[in-house]
């Protein structure tokens, strides 16, 4: 079995690799895009195939999924990017990934996306089953590109295509964590956010790459617990600022996910069930 990764330079992909190297059985190997060469040393130092090109590059598609059995796409545009440049990597190159991929007989396709598809909150835990509602606080071309992807990827015939939909994901040196002072130095004091580690990313990930029969599903992954932005300050050593006291929540239930799915029918479990649980561990 050959697996192809996209994105593996960013914060997620760069640790999901070495953690999906780690399982591979004799014979199982794993090829990742890169767009620099030499970016792409460290994955060849750990094993790994490396294909150099960008997503958008339909020649690049080809070469990266021949031969290829699976394909985890992992790769998005979303960190200061303009919203053009958005919708061309994370909705028109991931579904010609996906025609790629159909094309070349690749059998499976996990597509990464995200909690924020789901829009505005809906007054409890967000299931899968909800239909992605544009609105709220996070939304923009970034969600509105990921949940356009999916629908467009389900719509592919021939591909058995998964989607995990990730929270706010932290952890081992990612400074994302510090990062979420940027959205929370404006929140309400309460006002909370759902986090994931890397490690527990990493294995919703490859439950949902490694499990038959479930062509078409989508799994949240997040932790158990999520965080206030109080306690975002107190996590970053940062001094609270009183205007937080002074806002209201607009939406308590805005990117809550449930887990429910994902633990009943692939087995996870998060590692690291809460923050404070990762930084006991020294895994921030
Ligand atoms: N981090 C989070 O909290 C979070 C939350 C929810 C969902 N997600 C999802 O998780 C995935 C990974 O996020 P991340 O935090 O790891 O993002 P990231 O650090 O910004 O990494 C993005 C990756 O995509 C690659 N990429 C971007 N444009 C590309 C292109 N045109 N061609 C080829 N590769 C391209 C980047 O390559 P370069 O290094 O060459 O730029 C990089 O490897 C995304 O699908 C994202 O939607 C992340």
């Amino acid at each position: 079995m050959l697996t192809l990764v996209t994105g593996t330079t960013g914060q997620v992909g760069r640790r999901f690799v070495p953690r999906l190297l780690a399982q591979s059985r004799p014979g199982e190997q794993v090829r990742v895009l890169v767009r620099d060469t030499a970016r792409g040393e460290p994955f060849a130092e750990l094993g790994a195939e490396v294909v150099v090109g960008d997503l958008r590059d339909t020649d690049v598609l080809g070469k990266a999924v021949a031969g290829a059995d699976a394909v985890v796409n992992v790769a998005a545009a979303f960190r200061g990017v303009p919203d053009e440049e958005a919708w061309a990597v994370n909705r028109d190159a991931a579904v010609e990934l996906g025609r790629a991929a159909v094309a070349s007989g690749v059998r499976r396709f996990v597509q990464v996306s995200t909690g924020l598809v789901y829009g505005e909150g809906r007054g409890r835990l967000l299931t899968e089953e909800d239909e992605s509602r544009p609105g709220g606080a996070m939304w923009g071309a970034y969600p509105a590109s990921k949940a356009e992807a999916e629908r467009e990827l389900f719509a592919l015939d021939g591909l058995d295509v998964r989607v995990g939909r990730l929270p706010f994901v932290y952890g081992e040196g990612d400074p994302h964590l510090a990062q979420s002072l940027m959205w929370a130095k404006n929140w309400a004091s309460a006002q909370r956010l759902h986090m994931g580690h890397h490690a527990d990313v990493a294995q919703g990930l490859l439950r949902i790459l490694h499990a038959p029969g479930i062509s078409g599903r989508v799994y949240n992954i997040a932790d158990d617990a999520p965080v206030t932005a109080v306690e975002l300050h107190q996590l970053n050593g940062v001094e609270i600022p009183g205007e937080l006291y002074e806002r209201v929540d607009p939406d308590p239930w805005l990117m809550m996910m449930s887990t429910e799915r994902i633990r009943r029918e692939l087995g996870y479990r998060p590692v690291y069930p809460s923050v404070y649980a990762a930084r006991e561990a020294g895994a921030l």
